[in-house]
């Protein structure tokens, strides 16, 4: 779909992610630079179908990079995923004039963009969820930051652990993904990694792991949980009823959202920002901007919603090698 376009919306939807404000301000200065009128729509979906929408300028956008969350706001909007969510949608768009919207969000929202696409609004999509788990790209914004904050939660938690010679049960977020688990089990040094992709054997995945490990001498255990899995209280009880050895639970939450981003989500965020506002300056929507291969690009939005995602096994099986010998 190729249509001149001038003013354009966009909001922040689904899950907020560290880099949303990164990439907003980046949709933001990348649409003026480009001569098209930005204007910010508050609360995702729910703001379109109230009409909460202003025009922004570069100012409205000076010093949020840094700030975790996101200053538009952002909503779980059920309404807007039935047909008169999208036509009253439609109307809102038309009442404020938008030639096309910029959503930035999660796959939940890419459909919901899809749908006011096909409607006849062209659109433009940058992905934004701790989760990682859209299939057509190799990293969402957010992503990084979570980890990292995971990283050191863990560690922070194995210092208890160490101490007080217990097994630590952490859940950690991602939704139907194990992509923040697995990485944190990598990087925290875990005993044992429960993903949702992976069926598990509590026995053979968790407390052999554990005992065959304290065989060795070590005296503290870390298991990591995602919360696609689930049960996180009812395995520590679990293991320590099997295993005799003192474990906890603890969901990390929304910790995991929030927080100042990386160098990797504001940097991630700001090219996709202007890769997105660019090339609706050229008349070019209905496209989901993804990294691939490393790079910034971009893929149909029909084409990357088909799409699914395969955990890399090599991370599984260096997870559990590594769990052992440590
Ligand atoms: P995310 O974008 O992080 O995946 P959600 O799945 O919660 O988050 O989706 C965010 C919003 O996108 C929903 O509240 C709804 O308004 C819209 N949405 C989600 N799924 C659909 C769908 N299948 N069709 C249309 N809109 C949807
Ligand atoms: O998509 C981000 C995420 O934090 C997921 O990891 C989690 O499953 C979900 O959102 C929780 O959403 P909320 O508590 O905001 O409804």
């Amino acid at each position: 779909m190729n249509k001149t376009i001038k003013r354009v919306g966009v909001l922040t939807s689904g899950g907020d992610a560290p880099g949303m404000n990164a990439a907003l301000r980046a949709v933001v200065r990348a649409c003026l630079h480009f001569g098209l009128r930005p204007f910010g729509i508050r609360r995702g979906y729910e703001g379109l179908l109230e009409g909460e929408i202003e025009e922004m300028n570069s100012h409205s956008v000076s010093n949020v990079m840094g700030r975790g969350g996101t200053v538009l706001l952002t909503a779980r909007c059920p309404e807007f995923a039935t047909p008169e969510g999208v036509k009253k949608g439609m109307e809102m768009a038309k009442v404020f004039r938008l030639d096309a919207l910029v959503v930035i969000g999660g796959d939940g929202s890419f459909r919901g963009a899809r749908d006011l696409h096909r409607a006849g609004l062209p659109v433009m999509c940058i992905p934004a969820t701790i989760d990682n788990d859209i299939a057509c790209t190799e990293y969402t914004i957010g992503y990084d930051t979570a980890m990292n904050t995971v990283k050191e939660a863990v560690d922070r938690i194995k210092d208890t652990a160490f101490s007080h010679e217990r097994c630590s049960v952490v859940e950690v977020m991602g939704r139907g993904a194990g992509y923040i688990a697995v990485n944190s089990a990598l990087a925290g040094g875990a005993e044992a990694c429960l993903l949702p992709e992976k069926g598990f054997d509590l026995h053979e995945d968790v407390i052999k792991p554990i005992l065959t490990c304290r065989n060795a001498g070590k005296m503290h255990y870390i298991v990591i949980n995602a919360e696609g899995v689930g049960g996180t209280m009812e395995l520590a009880e679990r293991i320590q009823s099997l295993t005799g050895i003192s474990t906890t639970a603890t969901i990390l939450g929304y910790q995991q959202r929030g927080g100042s981003p990386t160098v990797r989500d504001r940097v991630t965020a700001s090219l996709m920002g202007v890769r997105a506002a660019e090339l609706l300056s050229q008349g070019v929507c209905g496209r989901v901007i993804a990294c691939r291969d490393g790079k910034v690009t971009d893929l149909e939005i029909e084409e990357a919603l088909s799409q699914t995602k395969e955990m890399d096994p090599e991370l599984i099986r260096a997870a559990k090698i590594l769990s052992i010998y440590e």
